[in-house]
């Protein structure tokens, strides 16, 4: 099929790649000209792993192409998919207005009957005004169109796998033809038809996707309902680390053990900093706001996000504790993304925490294997690492913000003596607490005996 994506970040970059490589015509398109000007010359503006193969194959075999030009990629596509942005207002309302925009541009430009996704999180009701909007901006031509909500559950780190391997695909549509259409473009992941550029051993043994059809406003409330219990688990496991460090309980162990009931499951229980990202937070903040305007009391979804506002105060005291005065003091920060995998530093709980410090009066240096370009642009004011021995270097205390996997395999020996004191105040519950004091640190961590 010839599909046209809207938006190029990470939702409509994945997308748009993952598209092509099972088999479609996909153009992209973006309002952000530099974006596009750098994905023609080869570069990818975002770290996803596994976008390096799929992007430059798509484009050598003529199935993926990037246009400036909004109305190029109307002109193309029989099916729209659109990824643009919906970032919290100030009130936590989602900006729907690049939706809206979107609308007009594919209303004006649009010659013939076209299908239109929303793959953008959402609130539900958005396809209908969608719906309505499309109809009033393409009154002149009268071009009709079908409106359909597949809202996406990829985590960025993982989102080509995530895209190709769905647990689940939902579409929300009014009628048969858009699910049809629909199907048709989902085909290939749905027979499992296509070589994975991601997981090649995995592929042919995993289980196929589940299609779930709904009705529009289901999708869309699927999307904020799913994405706002992730936060509530995470801030519940965060809630029992506080008091399992109050009883001298191990959050591991207790988290380990409740995750072995499939009823509640292992993933999302993992305490410390608290989540981040563009996500999570934002969508939890819209769904609280569309269920006040609808009547319905959220309070545990408040408390929630106000459990993950306090973790960075948490972990500021945390490392009071242990440095008793924090001003003037050399602090060296490892991760600054807001998950590993990632360059994403939007709202991420280790930006956060830079900024706590700094307002403290410490002298933070940080290193991020991925994330530290992107970093820099918000957090011009302190200093960059190349490597996590040289933010280690002189440090009174070394924080682990984000768990990338490379931390874990550091020559903690080596850190130990390029530090100036040997504590480390893990915001991740990334090492073993015995481990690291057998080495010679002071160490502490969240939820755990010290
Ligand atoms: C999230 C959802 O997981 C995806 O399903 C969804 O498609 C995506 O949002 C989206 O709406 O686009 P993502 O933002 O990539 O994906 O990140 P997550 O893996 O959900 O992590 C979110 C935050 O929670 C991170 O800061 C992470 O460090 C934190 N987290 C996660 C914890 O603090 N503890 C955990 O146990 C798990």
């Amino acid at each position: 099929m010839k599909i046209s994506v809207i938006g190029t970040g990470y939702v409509g970059l994945v997308t748009g790649a993952c598209l092509a490589e099972i088999g479609h015509e996909v153009v992209c398109t973006d309002n952000d000209a530099s974006k596009i000007e750098m994905l023609e010359a080869g570069g990818i503006p975002i770290y996803e792993p596994g976008l390096e193969n799929v992007i430059p194959r798509a484009r050598k075999e003529g199935r993926l192409s990037f246009r400036a030009n909004p109305a190029d990629a109307v002109a193309f596509g029989d099916a729209f998919f659109i990824c643009v942005g919906t970032p919290p207002l100030p009130n936590g309302d989602a900006d729907l207005s690049a939706i809206d925009h979107v609308a007009r541009v594919i209303a004006t430009e649009a010659k013939s009957p076209k299908l239109v996704i929303e793959k953008s999180t959402v609130p539900a009701r958005t396809g209908q005004e969608l719906k309505r909007a499309l109809s009033v901006y393409a009154r002149k031509s009268n071009v009709k169109f079908h409106v359909a909500s597949n809202p996406e559950f990829l985590r960025e780190g993982t989102a080509v796998g995530d895209f190709l391997h769905p647990d689940r695909i939902v579409v929300g549509v009014d009628d048969e033809r858009a699910e049809r259409q629909l199907k048709d473009i989902y085909r290939p992941v749905l027979d499992r038809k296509f070589n994975c550029p991601v997981h090649t051993s995995c592929c042919p043994d995993g289980p196929a996707p589940v299609w779930q059809t709904t009705t529009i406003n289901s999708a869309e409330l699927i999307k904020h309902a799913s994405n706002s219990f992730l936060a509530l688990k995470i801030s519940y496991a965060n809630m029992v680390a506080d008091l399992a460090e109050q009883l001298g309980a191990d959050i591991g162990e207790v988290v380990r053990a409740m995750g072995m009931d499939p009823r509640i499951g292992p993933s999302f229980l993992s305490a410390g900093l608290g989540y981040g990202g563009f996500c999570l937070p934002k969508d939890l903040q819209a769904f609280v706001h569309l269920a006040e305007r609808s009547g319905v009391d959220f309070t545990m979804l408040r408390e929630a996000e106000k459990i993950n506002k306090r973790r960075i105060g948490h972990f500021v005291e945390k490392l009071r504790g242990a440095l008793w005065v924090v001003r003037g003091k050399q602090i060296g920060v490892l991760g600054l993304a807001f998950k590993p995998n990632t360059d994403d530093v939007r709202f991420a709980p280790a930006i956060d925490l830079v900024n706590h410090l700094l307002g403290e009066g410490a002298c933070v240096r940080a290193y991020d294997p991925k994330a530290m370009e992107k970093a820099r642009a918000i957090l011009p004011q302190i200093e960059y690492a190349k490597s996590a021995y040289e933010a280690a270097k002189d440090a009174e205390a070394l924080i682990i913000a984000t768990e990338w996997d490379e931390f874990r395999k550091l020559d903690w020996d080596r850190i130990r003596e390029a530090m100036a004191r040997p504590l480390i105040v893990d915001g991740r519950n990334l090492l073993s607490p015995r481990e690291m004091q057998d080495r010679g640190f002071e160490y502490r961590s969240f939820g755990r005996p010290d």
